[in-house]
């Protein structure tokens, strides 16, 4: 009866160690969090002196030290060997769990100069498998000879298993972390690319919507736009005018005033930019500003003729610095105005065309040079 208590109470601490682990696998993305947890609970429950996680590096074929527990020397940390080399390179290279009764009399134990200081005896070099493919390796050391019980055995795998899961999980999250970077650099980079295209179609010089975008978002900070959103709201304002793209040369180049019929393909553009952005995930949050840099204020505005606060903070702030600009170049329909008259007016159109307090706080920051 005492054996068979001791054998169950055994058999809950290694059901509560793996519900550790587990825990740990799921809590953290740091692989080192996970496999030092890993290793504390392995030490305790299969008393051994010591053990060792080494990492595949697949593009190299290569086996390095990633943690370790229990060594008096630092020569194990840097253990590395080839795919086949040594025992963890065979049960990484067979997939098989490889034991060796004695390290020093063994002759495949090629690392035995770093584990001079170490005098381990017993060695077990389990392979990290998860979905058909090795990660790594789990080593187990003892400083004395050991014959394990297979429940012991049986334990070791399973906890090889569960390295396995977290080293799959940590590099998945890796390289989806690495796409998703690449994809936003990708994407800043096709906005840059679409931004300068539209300005080359309707500017009379090169680079008006960079400047606008940069002034516009000096505006944005001061007014307490920042992280991310000024991310979004960088992104709208390069592409503010996207919906151009959609409203032929003989109007947008048009020398002269706009006839009525004109003005309403002209003012579809917001409509247009929204209908073109609006499908794409990673600009939804930038769509205020090319949907509504053209609302005013006081309702006069498009397309939706939104009142006041109605219209999106990125939008009002934009709408500023958008008109002053547009005022100080020369346009296909006239001629640029001097910077007086265009802050001039700028003033003059609080509260009718701008939010008021966006206005103050341009006229704040374009002062301050
Ligand atoms: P845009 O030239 O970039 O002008 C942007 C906004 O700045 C205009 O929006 C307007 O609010 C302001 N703005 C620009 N120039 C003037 C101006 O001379 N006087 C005043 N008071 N405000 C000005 P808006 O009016 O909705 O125009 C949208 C776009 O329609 C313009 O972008 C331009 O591409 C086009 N557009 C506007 N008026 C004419 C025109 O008389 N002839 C032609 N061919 N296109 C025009
Ligand atoms: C517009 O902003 O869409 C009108 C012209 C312009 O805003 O550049
Ligand atoms: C600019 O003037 O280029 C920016 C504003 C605009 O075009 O809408
Ligand atoms: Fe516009
Ligand atoms: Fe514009």
């Amino acid at each position: 009866r005492a054996a068979l208590h001791e054998q169950t109470e055994r058999q809950l601490q290694r059901l509560t160690a793996l519900r550790a682990i587990d825990a740990a696998i799921s809590a953290s993305l740091d692989l080192r969090i996970t496999l030092n947890v890993l290793l504390d609970q392995l030490m305790s429950q299969l008393n051994v002196d010591a053990a060792a996680v080494l990492l595949l590096n697949p593009t190299l074929q290569r086996l390095a030290f990633a943690a370790g527990r229990g060594f008096k020397t630092k020569g194990p940390e840097l253990s590395e060997l080839r795919l086949g080399e040594g025992y963890a390179g065979r049960a990484a290279l067979e997939r098989k769990t490889v034991s060796v009764r004695s390290l020093p009399e063994a002759p495949g134990f090629t690392r035995a100069k770093l584990f001079a200081g170490e005098n381990v005896v017993a060695y077990f070099a389990v392979p990290l498998i998860s979905k058909g493919v090795v990660s790594g390796v789990l080593e187990v050391f003892h400083r004395s000879p050991m014959t394990p019980h297979p429940d012991w055995l049986d334990f070791l795998e399973t906890l090889a298993g569960q390295a396995a899961i977290a080293v799959e999980n940590a590099s998945l999250f890796t390289s989806l972390q690495k796409s998703n970077v690449e994809l936003a650099l990708a994407y800043d980079a096709t906005i840059a690319g679409w931004s300068h295209a539209l300005d080359m179609r309707d500017r009379e010089t090169e680079g008006h919507t960079l400047r606008v975008t940069e002034v516009a978002e000096r505006l944005a900070k001061a007014m307490g736009i920042g992280g991310a959103e000024l991310a979004h709201f960088r992104r709208g304002a390069l592409l503010h005018d996207i919906g151009k793209m959609g409203v032929p040369d003989s109007i947008l180049l048009k020398p002269g005033p706009l006839t009525e019929d004109e003005w309403k393909v002209m003012r579809l553009h917001p409509q247009l930019a929204y209908d073109m952005l609006a499908p794409i995930a990673h600009l939804r949050s930038a769509l205020d500003i090319p949907y509504c840099h053209h609302e005013k204020w006081d309702g006069t505005g498009y397309p939706r003729g939104l009142k006041g606060e109605e219209i999106p903070l990125a939008a009002r702030i934009f709408a500023v610095v958008d008109v002053w600009d547009a005022l100080r170049s020369d346009r296909p329909y006239r001629a640029a105005w001097p910077e007086d008259d265009a802050r001039e007016y700028i003033c003059q159109q609080g509260s009718r065309h701008f939010d008021p307090k966006v206005m103050e706080a341009f006229l704040k920051v374009t002062s301050d040079g």
